[in-house]
Protein backbone atom coordinates (compact mmCIF):
# COMPACT_ATOMS: atom_id res chain seq x y z
CA UNK A 1 0.00 0.00 0.00
CA UNK A 2 1.32 3.63 -0.76
CA UNK A 3 2.40 5.72 2.27
CA UNK A 4 -0.05 8.64 3.05
CA UNK A 5 2.45 11.39 1.91
CA UNK A 6 1.83 13.30 -1.14
CA UNK A 7 4.78 14.73 -3.63
CA UNK A 8 3.81 17.69 -5.81
CA UNK A 9 5.96 17.48 -8.91
CA UNK A 10 6.17 20.61 -12.01
CA UNK A 11 5.66 18.30 -15.23
CA UNK A 12 6.73 20.93 -17.51
CA UNK A 13 9.40 23.54 -17.64
CA UNK A 14 8.62 24.69 -13.74
CA UNK A 15 6.19 27.41 -13.33
CA UNK A 16 3.00 24.97 -13.37
CA UNK A 17 1.12 26.36 -10.45
CA UNK A 18 2.93 23.92 -7.94
CA UNK A 19 2.85 26.66 -4.81
CA UNK A 20 -1.17 27.01 -5.52
CA UNK A 21 -1.49 23.46 -5.43
CA UNK A 22 1.00 22.84 -2.20
CA UNK A 23 -1.05 25.39 -0.46
CA UNK A 24 -4.29 23.75 -1.35
CA UNK A 25 -2.66 20.22 0.26
CA UNK A 26 -1.10 21.74 3.37
CA UNK A 27 -3.77 22.24 5.52
CA UNK A 28 -4.13 18.22 5.75
CA UNK A 29 -0.16 17.52 6.23
CA UNK A 30 1.82 17.71 9.10
CA UNK A 31 5.16 18.68 7.75
CA UNK A 32 5.97 20.50 4.05
CA UNK A 33 9.29 19.79 2.43
CA UNK A 34 11.79 20.65 -0.53
CA UNK A 35 13.79 18.16 -1.49
CA UNK A 36 15.84 19.87 -4.56
CA UNK A 37 16.37 23.31 -6.01
CA UNK A 38 16.79 26.38 -3.77
CA UNK A 39 16.35 30.12 -4.29
CA UNK A 40 15.84 30.08 -8.05
CA UNK A 41 11.92 28.62 -7.68
CA UNK A 42 9.43 31.34 -7.10
CA UNK A 43 6.33 29.57 -5.81
CA UNK A 44 3.02 31.94 -5.77
CA UNK A 45 0.23 31.47 -3.22
CA UNK A 46 -2.66 33.72 -2.91
CA UNK A 47 -4.25 34.67 0.12
CA UNK A 48 -7.23 36.43 -0.34
CA UNK A 49 -6.49 39.64 -1.59
CA UNK A 50 -2.51 39.11 -0.76
CA UNK A 51 0.07 37.58 -3.11
CA UNK A 52 2.92 35.43 -1.54
CA UNK A 53 6.11 34.64 -3.89
CA UNK A 54 8.15 31.93 -2.01
CA UNK A 55 11.66 31.10 -2.79
CA UNK A 56 13.40 28.95 -0.55
CA UNK A 57 10.42 28.70 2.57
CA UNK A 58 7.83 25.84 1.71
CA UNK A 59 4.34 27.02 0.83
CA UNK A 60 3.03 25.63 4.28
CA UNK A 61 4.71 28.17 6.24
CA UNK A 62 1.43 30.24 5.42
CA UNK A 63 -0.50 27.37 7.36
CA UNK A 64 -0.57 26.99 11.39
CA UNK A 65 0.41 23.59 12.98
CA UNK A 66 2.59 22.72 9.57
CA UNK A 67 6.31 21.96 10.31
CA UNK A 68 8.32 23.27 7.18
CA UNK A 69 11.71 21.65 5.72
CA UNK A 70 14.42 22.53 3.34
CA UNK A 71 15.45 19.15 2.58
CA UNK A 72 18.93 17.88 2.45
CA UNK A 73 19.27 18.40 -0.96
CA UNK A 74 18.30 22.12 -1.40
CA UNK A 75 20.56 24.52 -2.41
CA UNK A 76 20.11 26.83 0.51
CA UNK A 77 21.20 30.55 0.20
CA UNK A 78 21.32 32.00 4.25
CA UNK A 79 21.64 35.22 2.70
CA UNK A 80 18.01 35.14 0.61
CA UNK A 81 16.45 32.55 3.42
CA UNK A 82 17.43 35.53 5.88
CA UNK A 83 15.61 38.25 3.53
CA UNK A 84 12.47 35.77 2.89
CA UNK A 85 12.18 35.46 6.69
CA UNK A 86 12.06 38.81 7.28
CA UNK A 87 9.86 39.38 4.99
CA UNK A 88 7.22 37.34 6.03
CA UNK A 89 7.37 38.50 9.54
CA UNK A 90 7.11 42.19 8.00
CA UNK A 91 3.50 40.63 7.05
CA UNK A 92 2.51 38.69 10.29
CA UNK A 93 3.89 35.20 8.76
CA UNK A 94 4.76 33.38 11.98
CA UNK A 95 8.34 31.85 10.95
CA UNK A 96 10.74 30.63 13.26
CA UNK A 97 12.39 26.86 14.50
CA UNK A 98 8.65 26.05 15.62
CA UNK A 99 7.52 25.77 12.00
CA UNK A 100 11.00 25.87 9.99
CA UNK A 101 13.72 23.34 10.01
CA UNK A 102 16.60 23.42 7.86
CA UNK A 103 18.85 20.18 6.99
CA UNK A 104 22.41 20.22 8.36
CA UNK A 105 23.31 18.66 5.45
CA UNK A 106 21.90 20.89 3.00
CA UNK A 107 24.45 22.65 0.81
CA UNK A 108 25.32 26.49 1.80
CA UNK A 109 24.98 28.83 -1.67
CA UNK A 110 27.82 31.19 -0.80
CA UNK A 111 28.13 34.52 -2.58
CA UNK A 112 30.77 33.38 -5.01
CA UNK A 113 28.38 30.53 -6.48
CA UNK A 114 26.48 33.88 -7.38
CA UNK A 115 29.32 35.69 -8.68
CA UNK A 116 30.32 32.82 -10.72
CA UNK A 117 26.41 31.58 -12.20
CA UNK A 118 26.93 35.27 -13.22
CA UNK A 119 30.27 35.52 -14.75
CA UNK A 120 29.77 31.95 -16.55
CA UNK A 121 26.79 33.17 -17.86
CA UNK A 122 28.39 36.63 -19.33
CA UNK A 123 31.27 34.84 -20.63
CA UNK A 124 28.79 32.09 -22.60
CA UNK A 125 27.40 35.53 -24.29
CA UNK A 126 24.69 33.80 -26.89
CA UNK A 127 25.68 30.24 -25.63
CA UNK A 128 24.46 30.65 -22.13
CA UNK A 129 21.78 28.63 -20.20
CA UNK A 130 19.77 31.75 -19.03
CA UNK A 131 20.11 30.49 -15.10
CA UNK A 132 18.18 32.61 -12.41
CA UNK A 133 21.43 33.76 -11.55
CA UNK A 134 21.07 32.15 -7.99
CA UNK A 135 24.50 30.57 -7.88
CA UNK A 136 22.23 26.92 -7.95
CA UNK A 137 24.85 25.18 -10.82
CA UNK A 138 27.59 26.60 -8.96
CA UNK A 139 26.65 25.51 -5.24
CA UNK A 140 25.96 21.54 -6.61
CA UNK A 141 29.49 21.71 -8.59
CA UNK A 142 30.73 22.48 -5.61
CA UNK A 143 28.86 19.63 -3.51
CA UNK A 144 30.30 16.79 -5.84
CA UNK A 145 33.32 18.51 -5.55
CA UNK A 146 33.16 18.11 -2.01
CA UNK A 147 36.34 19.57 -0.87
CA UNK A 148 35.12 23.52 -1.74
CA UNK A 149 31.56 23.03 -0.81
CA UNK A 150 30.08 23.94 2.76
CA UNK A 151 27.17 22.43 4.48
CA UNK A 152 24.62 24.62 6.59
CA UNK A 153 25.81 22.33 9.72
CA UNK A 154 29.31 24.03 9.52
CA UNK A 155 27.88 27.35 9.24
CA UNK A 156 27.17 27.13 13.34
CA UNK A 157 30.70 26.63 13.63
CA UNK A 158 32.38 29.96 14.22
CA UNK A 159 36.20 28.97 13.96
CA UNK A 160 35.82 25.80 11.51
CA UNK A 161 33.27 28.59 9.24
CA UNK A 162 36.00 31.01 9.15
CA UNK A 163 38.88 28.68 8.33
CA UNK A 164 36.72 27.59 5.62
CA UNK A 165 35.60 31.12 3.76
CA UNK A 166 39.13 31.91 3.76
CA UNK A 167 40.15 28.59 2.68
CA UNK A 168 37.28 28.02 -0.16
CA UNK A 169 37.03 32.05 -0.97
CA UNK A 170 40.99 32.27 -1.74
CA UNK A 171 41.05 29.41 -4.12
CA UNK A 172 37.47 31.15 -6.01
CA UNK A 173 39.72 34.80 -5.96
CA UNK A 174 42.40 33.21 -7.95
CA UNK A 175 40.01 31.16 -10.10
CA UNK A 176 37.68 33.69 -10.71
CA UNK A 177 40.63 36.36 -11.45
CA UNK A 178 42.21 33.86 -14.33
CA UNK A 179 38.83 32.64 -15.61
CA UNK A 180 37.13 36.31 -15.55
CA UNK A 181 39.56 38.63 -15.31
CA UNK A 182 37.44 39.39 -11.60
CA UNK A 183 38.36 41.50 -9.14
CA UNK A 184 39.03 39.84 -5.51
CA UNK A 185 36.00 38.84 -3.07
CA UNK A 186 36.42 40.77 0.44
CA UNK A 187 36.99 37.73 2.09
CA UNK A 188 37.15 39.35 5.80
CA UNK A 189 33.29 41.13 5.68
CA UNK A 190 32.24 37.48 4.21
CA UNK A 191 33.44 35.78 7.08
CA UNK A 192 31.68 38.47 9.42
CA UNK A 193 28.14 38.51 7.66
CA UNK A 194 28.23 34.08 7.47
CA UNK A 195 28.93 34.20 11.05
CA UNK A 196 26.39 36.53 12.06
CA UNK A 197 23.69 34.13 9.75
CA UNK A 198 24.90 30.91 11.47
CA UNK A 199 24.65 31.94 14.20
CA UNK A 200 20.80 33.53 13.33
CA UNK A 201 19.73 30.55 11.80
CA UNK A 202 21.09 27.48 14.69
CA UNK A 203 18.11 27.07 16.04
CA UNK A 204 16.06 26.18 12.69
CA UNK A 205 19.22 23.84 11.81
CA UNK A 206 17.85 19.97 12.21
CA UNK A 207 18.70 16.60 11.32
CA UNK A 208 15.69 16.80 8.73
CA UNK A 209 15.99 13.27 7.78
CA UNK A 210 15.26 11.81 10.63
CA UNK A 211 12.28 14.19 11.51
CA UNK A 212 10.83 13.25 7.89
CA UNK A 213 11.86 9.24 8.38
CA UNK A 214 9.87 9.53 12.02
CA UNK A 215 7.38 11.47 10.72
CA UNK A 216 6.27 8.92 8.08
CA UNK A 217 6.22 5.90 10.16
CA UNK A 218 4.45 7.19 12.83
CA UNK A 219 1.67 8.19 9.82
CA UNK A 220 1.93 11.79 10.22
CA UNK A 221 1.55 12.79 6.51
CA UNK A 222 4.27 14.34 4.74
CA UNK A 223 4.22 16.73 1.28
CA UNK A 224 7.04 17.01 -0.93
CA UNK A 225 7.25 20.20 -2.26
CA UNK A 226 8.72 19.76 -6.02
CA UNK A 227 10.60 23.05 -7.11
CA UNK A 228 11.39 23.52 -11.04
CA UNK A 229 9.82 21.32 -13.28
CA UNK A 230 10.96 17.88 -14.55
CA UNK A 231 11.99 18.68 -18.00
CA UNK A 232 14.63 20.82 -16.03
CA UNK A 233 15.80 17.94 -14.39
CA UNK A 234 19.82 17.19 -14.42
CA UNK A 235 19.45 13.63 -15.84
CA UNK A 236 16.08 13.70 -17.38
CA UNK A 237 15.40 16.97 -18.98
CA UNK A 238 16.52 18.86 -21.89
CA UNK A 239 20.66 19.04 -20.75
CA UNK A 240 22.09 21.07 -21.04
CA UNK A 241 19.83 23.57 -20.29
CA UNK A 242 18.23 22.37 -17.09
CA UNK A 243 18.67 22.99 -13.74
CA UNK A 244 21.14 21.51 -11.25
CA UNK A 245 19.48 18.85 -8.84
CA UNK A 246 16.99 16.10 -9.08
CA UNK A 247 13.32 17.77 -9.37
CA UNK A 248 10.98 15.06 -10.21
CA UNK A 249 9.26 12.64 -7.82
CA UNK A 250 12.69 10.20 -8.20
CA UNK A 251 14.48 13.12 -6.10
CA UNK A 252 11.90 12.85 -3.12
CA UNK A 253 14.38 10.26 -1.53
CA UNK A 254 17.77 11.57 -2.06
CA UNK A 255 16.85 15.41 -1.57
CA UNK A 256 15.11 14.61 1.82
CA UNK A 257 16.48 11.14 3.52
CA UNK A 258 13.68 8.66 2.62
CA UNK A 259 12.93 5.81 1.71
CA UNK A 260 11.46 5.30 -2.17
CA UNK A 261 8.44 3.99 -0.17
CA UNK A 262 7.50 7.48 1.53
CA UNK A 263 6.79 9.68 -2.12
CA UNK A 264 3.23 8.22 -1.92
CA UNK A 265 1.02 9.78 -4.13
CA UNK A 266 2.26 12.08 -6.75
CA UNK A 267 0.14 14.90 -7.84
CA UNK A 268 1.59 15.57 -11.56
CA UNK A 269 1.33 19.83 -12.23
CA UNK A 270 0.67 20.89 -15.72
CA UNK A 271 -0.33 24.27 -17.02
CA UNK A 272 -3.23 23.91 -19.87
CA UNK A 273 -0.48 25.57 -22.32
CA UNK A 274 3.40 25.15 -22.18
CA UNK A 275 5.78 27.73 -20.83
CA UNK A 276 9.70 28.00 -20.71
CA UNK A 277 12.18 30.61 -19.32
CA UNK A 278 15.83 31.04 -20.62
CA UNK A 279 16.84 28.93 -23.37
CA UNK A 280 16.64 25.95 -24.67
CA UNK A 281 14.83 23.27 -27.63
CA UNK A 282 11.05 23.45 -26.78
CA UNK A 283 8.80 22.20 -29.59
CA UNK A 284 5.53 23.49 -29.22
CA UNK A 285 6.85 27.62 -28.85
CA UNK A 286 4.61 29.87 -30.49
CA UNK A 287 7.10 33.24 -31.29
CA UNK A 288 3.98 35.27 -32.18
CA UNK A 289 0.88 36.53 -31.84
CA UNK A 290 -0.60 33.19 -30.59
CA UNK A 291 2.56 33.33 -27.76
CA UNK A 292 2.34 37.05 -27.15
CA UNK A 293 -1.65 36.62 -26.47
CA UNK A 294 -1.06 33.82 -23.97
CA UNK A 295 1.88 35.90 -22.10
CA UNK A 296 -0.56 38.34 -21.73
CA UNK A 297 -3.53 36.53 -20.23
CA UNK A 298 -1.34 34.48 -18.32
CA UNK A 299 0.77 37.20 -16.85
CA UNK A 300 3.47 34.92 -17.98
CA UNK A 301 6.62 36.46 -16.03
CA UNK A 302 8.77 35.19 -14.04
CA UNK A 303 8.29 34.63 -10.64
CA UNK A 304 12.04 35.05 -9.96
CA UNK A 305 13.73 37.00 -12.14
CA UNK A 306 11.13 38.97 -13.96
CA UNK A 307 11.49 37.95 -17.26
CA UNK A 308 8.59 37.09 -19.73
CA UNK A 309 8.14 33.37 -20.36
CA UNK A 310 8.47 31.71 -23.66
CA UNK A 311 4.82 30.25 -24.72
CA UNK A 312 3.62 27.76 -27.00
CA UNK A 313 0.75 25.22 -27.34
CA UNK A 314 0.55 21.78 -24.48
CA UNK A 315 2.90 19.72 -25.44
CA UNK A 316 1.07 16.45 -24.58
CA UNK A 317 4.66 14.12 -25.40
CA UNK A 318 6.18 15.90 -22.81
CA UNK A 319 3.87 15.92 -20.11
CA UNK A 320 3.56 11.96 -20.66
CA UNK A 321 6.92 11.32 -20.21
CA UNK A 322 7.24 13.20 -16.76
CA UNK A 323 3.97 11.68 -15.71
CA UNK A 324 5.89 8.78 -16.52
CA UNK A 325 9.01 9.18 -14.94
CA UNK A 326 7.45 10.59 -11.34
CA UNK A 327 4.73 7.86 -11.70
CA UNK A 328 2.18 10.55 -11.54
CA UNK A 329 -1.34 9.39 -9.92
CA UNK A 330 -3.36 12.41 -10.80
CA UNK A 331 -2.84 15.49 -12.76
CA UNK A 332 -3.69 19.59 -11.63
CA UNK A 333 -4.86 21.12 -14.59
CA UNK A 334 -3.47 24.53 -14.00
CA UNK A 335 -4.20 27.75 -15.45
CA UNK A 336 -7.29 26.67 -18.03
CA UNK A 337 -8.88 30.33 -17.70
CA UNK A 338 -6.02 31.71 -19.70
CA UNK A 339 -6.99 29.71 -22.97
CA UNK A 340 -10.57 31.61 -23.06
CA UNK A 341 -11.12 33.28 -25.71
CA UNK A 342 -9.17 31.41 -28.08
CA UNK A 343 -11.00 30.34 -31.46
CA UNK A 344 -9.04 26.94 -31.71
CA UNK A 345 -6.60 25.18 -29.36
CA UNK A 346 -3.81 23.35 -30.42
CA UNK A 347 -2.37 20.30 -28.94
CA UNK A 348 0.88 18.07 -29.67
CA UNK A 349 0.21 14.85 -29.63
CA UNK A 350 3.42 13.16 -31.21
CA UNK A 351 6.56 14.09 -32.94
CA UNK A 352 8.26 13.03 -36.19
CA UNK A 353 12.19 12.99 -36.42
CA UNK A 354 13.61 12.18 -39.73
CA UNK A 355 10.09 12.13 -41.41
CA UNK A 356 9.55 9.06 -38.82
CA UNK A 357 6.96 9.10 -35.93
CA UNK A 358 8.61 9.11 -32.56
CA UNK A 359 8.05 6.26 -30.40
CA UNK A 360 10.11 6.57 -27.13
CA UNK A 361 10.29 10.01 -25.78
CA UNK A 362 13.82 11.63 -25.79
CA UNK A 363 14.86 14.75 -24.57
CA UNK A 364 18.01 14.77 -26.70
CA UNK A 365 16.23 15.12 -29.91
CA UNK A 366 13.79 17.48 -28.07
CA UNK A 367 15.37 20.39 -30.77
CA UNK A 368 14.89 18.56 -34.00
CA UNK A 369 11.32 16.81 -33.83
CA UNK A 370 8.49 18.70 -35.55
CA UNK A 371 4.91 18.39 -33.88
CA UNK A 372 2.16 16.65 -34.73
CA UNK A 373 -1.31 18.77 -33.65
CA UNK A 374 -4.58 17.99 -32.87
CA UNK A 375 -6.77 20.94 -33.11
CA UNK A 376 -9.91 21.32 -30.77
CA UNK A 377 -12.35 24.03 -30.67
CA UNK A 378 -12.13 26.62 -28.13
CA UNK A 379 -14.95 28.54 -25.68
CA UNK A 380 -15.42 32.29 -25.30
CA UNK A 381 -17.38 32.52 -21.73
CA UNK A 382 -15.39 33.37 -18.97
CA UNK A 383 -14.86 30.36 -16.40
CA UNK A 384 -12.94 31.89 -13.47
CA UNK A 385 -16.47 31.67 -11.57
CA UNK A 386 -17.15 28.17 -12.39
CA UNK A 387 -16.88 25.88 -9.41
CA UNK A 388 -17.96 22.53 -10.85
CA UNK A 389 -16.88 20.22 -13.62
CA UNK A 390 -20.10 20.51 -15.78
CA UNK A 391 -20.29 24.51 -15.13
CA UNK A 392 -17.39 24.59 -17.79
CA UNK A 393 -18.18 25.25 -20.83
CA UNK A 394 -18.66 22.42 -23.13
CA UNK A 395 -15.54 22.41 -25.64
CA UNK A 396 -13.57 23.14 -21.85
CA UNK A 397 -14.71 20.09 -20.84
CA UNK A 398 -13.83 18.72 -23.54
CA UNK A 399 -10.32 19.42 -23.40
CA UNK A 400 -9.71 18.36 -20.35
CA UNK A 401 -10.87 15.00 -21.07
CA UNK A 402 -9.31 14.78 -24.36
CA UNK A 403 -5.64 16.01 -21.97
CA UNK A 404 -6.40 13.05 -19.38
CA UNK A 405 -6.88 10.75 -21.86
CA UNK A 406 -3.36 11.58 -24.24
CA UNK A 407 -1.39 11.81 -21.03
CA UNK A 408 -3.24 8.32 -19.60
CA UNK A 409 -4.07 9.63 -16.21
CA UNK A 410 -6.95 11.33 -14.36
CA UNK A 411 -6.86 15.17 -13.74
CA UNK A 412 -7.42 15.40 -9.99
CA UNK A 413 -8.00 19.70 -10.64
CA UNK A 414 -9.03 21.89 -12.64
CA UNK A 415 -7.86 25.12 -12.15
CA UNK A 416 -9.08 28.48 -13.21
CA UNK A 417 -7.72 31.45 -11.41
CA UNK A 418 -4.84 31.71 -9.14
CA UNK A 419 -7.12 32.08 -6.05
CA UNK A 420 -7.39 29.24 -3.68
CA UNK A 421 -11.47 29.21 -4.58
CA UNK A 422 -10.83 29.45 -7.87
CA UNK A 423 -10.17 25.40 -8.06
CA UNK A 424 -12.80 23.04 -9.64
CA UNK A 425 -12.41 19.39 -8.13
CA UNK A 426 -13.22 16.94 -10.56
CA UNK A 427 -11.10 13.40 -10.57
CA UNK A 428 -9.09 13.59 -7.23
CA UNK A 429 -8.61 11.20 -4.61
CA UNK A 430 -6.42 13.16 -2.86
CA UNK A 431 -7.25 15.46 0.93
CA UNK A 432 -7.12 18.79 0.13
CA UNK A 433 -7.73 18.56 -3.59
CA UNK A 434 -10.89 15.90 -3.77
P1 LIG B 1 5.14 27.55 -9.44
O1 LIG B 1 6.57 27.95 -9.56
O2 LIG B 1 4.87 26.24 -10.07
O3 LIG B 1 4.63 27.61 -8.03
O4 LIG B 1 4.31 28.63 -10.27
P2 LIG B 1 4.51 30.23 -10.27
O5 LIG B 1 4.02 30.79 -9.00
O6 LIG B 1 5.91 30.58 -10.66
O7 LIG B 1 3.62 30.65 -11.50
C1 LIG B 1 2.26 30.33 -11.58
C2 LIG B 1 1.47 31.65 -11.70
O8 LIG B 1 0.16 31.36 -12.12
C3 LIG B 1 1.33 32.38 -10.38
O9 LIG B 1 1.30 33.76 -10.63
C4 LIG B 1 -0.03 31.91 -9.86
O10 LIG B 1 -0.65 32.85 -8.99
C5 LIG B 1 -0.79 31.79 -11.14
N1 LIG B 1 -1.85 30.78 -11.19
C6 LIG B 1 -1.90 29.56 -10.60
N2 LIG B 1 -3.00 28.89 -11.00
C7 LIG B 1 -3.65 29.69 -11.86
C8 LIG B 1 -4.83 29.54 -12.66
O11 LIG B 1 -5.49 28.53 -12.66
N3 LIG B 1 -5.16 30.60 -13.46
C9 LIG B 1 -4.43 31.75 -13.52
N4 LIG B 1 -4.84 32.71 -14.32
N5 LIG B 1 -3.32 31.92 -12.79
C10 LIG B 1 -2.92 30.90 -11.99
P1 LIG C 1 9.84 27.01 -10.08
O1 LIG C 1 10.05 26.17 -8.85
C1 LIG C 1 11.05 28.10 -14.13
C2 LIG C 1 15.26 27.54 -15.15
C3 LIG C 1 16.01 28.82 -15.47
C4 LIG C 1 17.01 28.30 -16.48
C5 LIG C 1 17.36 26.92 -15.93
C6 LIG C 1 18.63 26.89 -15.10
O2 LIG C 1 9.37 28.39 -9.80
O3 LIG C 1 9.02 26.29 -11.09
P2 LIG C 1 19.19 27.72 -12.63
O4 LIG C 1 19.12 29.08 -12.02
O5 LIG C 1 18.38 26.70 -11.93
O6 LIG C 1 20.61 27.25 -12.84
O7 LIG C 1 18.58 27.91 -14.11
O8 LIG C 1 16.27 26.52 -15.13
N1 LIG C 1 14.57 27.50 -13.83
C7 LIG C 1 13.26 27.69 -13.70
N2 LIG C 1 12.30 28.00 -14.61
N3 LIG C 1 10.71 27.87 -12.84
C8 LIG C 1 11.64 27.54 -11.93
O9 LIG C 1 11.33 27.19 -10.65
C9 LIG C 1 12.99 27.46 -12.33
N4 LIG C 1 14.16 27.18 -11.70
C10 LIG C 1 15.11 27.20 -12.63
O10 LIG C 1 15.15 29.79 -16.01
O11 LIG C 1 16.40 28.13 -17.73
MG1 LIG D 1 7.73 29.55 -10.28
Amino acid sequence: MKSNNVTVVGLQWGDEGKGKVVDAIADASKYVARYCGGANAGHTVKVGDEKFALHLIPCGILHENVMNIIGNGVAFDPDVAMLEMQALRKRGVKVGPENLSISNTAQVVMPWHKLQDLLSEKQLGSRKIGTTARGIGPCYSDKANRSTAIRVGELVDENALTLKIRLIGNIKNRMFSVLYDAEPMDLSAMVEQYVKLGRELAPMIQNTGAMLRKASTDGRRVLFEGGQGSMLDIDHGTYPFVTSSSVSACGVPAGAGVPPSSVGQVVGIMKAYTTRVGAGPFPTEQDNEIGETIRQAGNEFGTTTGRPRRCGWLDTMVVKYTADLSGVDELALMLLDVLTGLDEIKICTGYLYDGKKVEDFDPAILGKVQCVYETLPGWQEDITGCRNFEDLPVNAQNYVKRVSELIGRPVGIVSIGPDREQTISYQSNIEGLS
